[in-house]
């Protein structure tokens, strides 16, 4: 790494880290408000998490559908853990952002009278989710955002530079540094960062998703929450070199195709939500042994799904004609940084928003295709505050602030070792046995995961421990909180008791 110059590089109204759909719509939204955006994206613009994204938009936009049915929907998947202030927002303004996005160009997919098609997924009562070229809505929707960005003259993209820190200055987030030493001095930080599922050994997730932003957030001293309630996904491709984790869309089960145990039976209602159908998964391969359970989309038309359809093809298999092997894989982290509805963390003009942020909205089991909508709803929100917040009066950085700055670590990346460990003792059923493991890992957010997966002694969505198997009710609403101080270093992540806590958010 060249050394830091220890000199302000670049000064911006909005930074914004990362370049999935919530990234990049926070730069067009703020750009939009004639603010200057610097867009810091570790990956090129086609490797976000995003982009792989398969499911489309939740939004309550059919005549038979309304926000009260998509509030209630959210809820029950939740199980018992969503802040209905937060999917209130969600469920109001997810149409408003479909529109906003068709103004932007993104075409979305029609049906037979022009109008948007809608699709079904688990846990939703209507026809509710809007894709873009079927399976390929990630994939549309950020090569069309990414677009408008690198033709936008007011956002500077700083393509291949990754966050190595960011700057906390006079108590609140006044930047960041980047890997390359580059300070780039900002009136608000927009993390927009990802999740972690990435981190465990079984993922449908690019290898980039490593909670990195999570612990950048948390070294400025961001309270992060909930980072036991980790969604695992029911059907990812296994068994298959080379599409190992591959994502089959949810999308495809709305459309009729079905799950079969080894005997061919079918054993789950697979529009149930993602916990109880992940869970139904798991109890039968440990029934029988086996690696994976079938999914028949023999009846399902391939013409709706090019490329889920191509890629099994290309992986030797033929969807229409045989059942493809799937199991569960770690998808989405419904924990992260805390957030309130305005994304701001709890570091002034520190921001989160999509998959690394935690308003709380998804409870401990995400609504499928409720993700996308959120990074829309939260990122706009996100811009909209920052930029109506009076701009702190910038005040050039002392020498010393800047040498603090420049020797931040890095946020630690998982290896295959703590991938296995994270599959094996903090997978789709969890014991205090393995989580206690779990507590030695070298990675600190290994730790934080298992801190808090031990702190929420019963089974909820997607925590489900064989040693506290029933639900409490005594823990609705009510959220595991990790604290630290401002500069702790993401080492010392989790090291004392006393930096846990309960909050119910309302
Ligand atoms: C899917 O299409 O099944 C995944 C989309 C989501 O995670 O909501």
């Amino acid at each position: 790494m060249p050394a830091p110059s220890l000199a302000v590089s670049r000064e911006t109204d909005i930074a914004v880290v990362g370049a999935g759909a919530a990234g990049l719509y926070a730069a067009l939204c703020a750009a939009r408000e004639h603010a200057s955006v610097v867009l810091v994206s570790a990956t090129p613009l086609a490797q976000t998490a995003s982009y792989w994204a398969q499911g489309g938009l939740a939004a309550a936009l059919a005549p038979d559908d309304s926000a009260e049915l998509h509030l209630r929907d959210t809820e029950l998947a939740g199980r018992g853990l969503v802040r209905r202030s937060a999917a209130e927002i969600l469920v109001a303004d997810a149409p408003d952002c479909v529109r906003d996005l068709q103004a932007l160009g993104v075409r979305f997919d029609a049906d037979s009278s022009g109008g948007l098609a809608l699709g079904l997924e688990g846990g939703h009562s209507v026809r509710r989710v809007v894709h873009a070229g079927g399976s390929a809505t990630g994939r549309r929707v950020v090569r069309q955002l990414s677009a408008l960005v690198a033709a936008e003259p007011r956002i500077a993209v700083l393509e291949g530079a990754r966050a190595r820190a960011l700057w906390r200055s006079h108590e609140r987030c006044a930047g960041l540094i980047c890997d390359d030493g580059q300070i780039i001095a900002a009136g608000a930080v927009v993390l927009g960062t990802g999740g972690a599922a990435a981190m465990w050994a079984r993922t449908t997730n690019p290898p980039g998703s490593q909670g990195v932003g999570l612990l950048l957030a948390h070294q400025v001293g961001a309270d992060l929450a909930d980072l036991e309630l980790l969604q695992f996904h029911p059907t990812a491709v296994i068994g298959i070199a080379g599409r190992e984790g591959f994502l089959v869309t949810e999308a495809i089960r709305g459309e009729g195709a079905t799950l079969h145990d080894s005997a061919g039976e079918r054993f789950v209602d697979e529009l149930a939500p993602r916990d109880e159908v992940s869970r139904a998964i798991q109890a039968r391969l440990l029934q029988s042994g086996e690696q994976s359970v079938g999914l028949d989309m023999r009846a399902v038309d391939p013409a709706h799904f090019p490329n889920v359809v191509s890629a099994l093809r290309d992986a030797g298999l033929d969807p229409t004609r045989e059942l493809i092997p799937v199991a569960p894989a770690a998808h989405y982290t419904m924990g992260g940084i805390v957030a309130d509805l305005h994304s701001q963390s709890t570091l002034p003009g520190l921001y989160a928003v999509g998959e690394s942020s935690c308003t709380g909205l998804h409870g401990a089991n995400r609504l499928a295709s409720n993700s996308l909508s959120e990074c829309f709803v939260f990122a706009r929100r996100a811009v909209a505050h920052a930029l109506a917040e009076p701009a702190p009066a910038r005040q050039a950085p002392s020498i010393t602030e800047l040498q603090q700055l420049s020797e931040l670590p890095a946020p630690p990346i998982g290896n295959a070792a703590t991938r296995d460990a994270l599959w094996r003792d903090a997978g789709i059923v969890r014991s205090a046995d393995g989580l206690q493991r779990l507590l030695d890992n070298p990675h600190p957010l290994v730790r934080a995961i298992a801190r808090c997966a031990l702190t929420r002694t019963e089974s909820r969505g997607a925590h489900q421990r064989s040693d506290h198997p029933q639900r409490d009710p005594s823990l609705d609403g009510r959220h595991v909180v990790v604290h630290n101080g401002p500069h702790a270093g993401a080492e010392e992540l989790l090291t004392s008791a006393e930096q846990i806590d309960w909050q119910a958010w309302t």
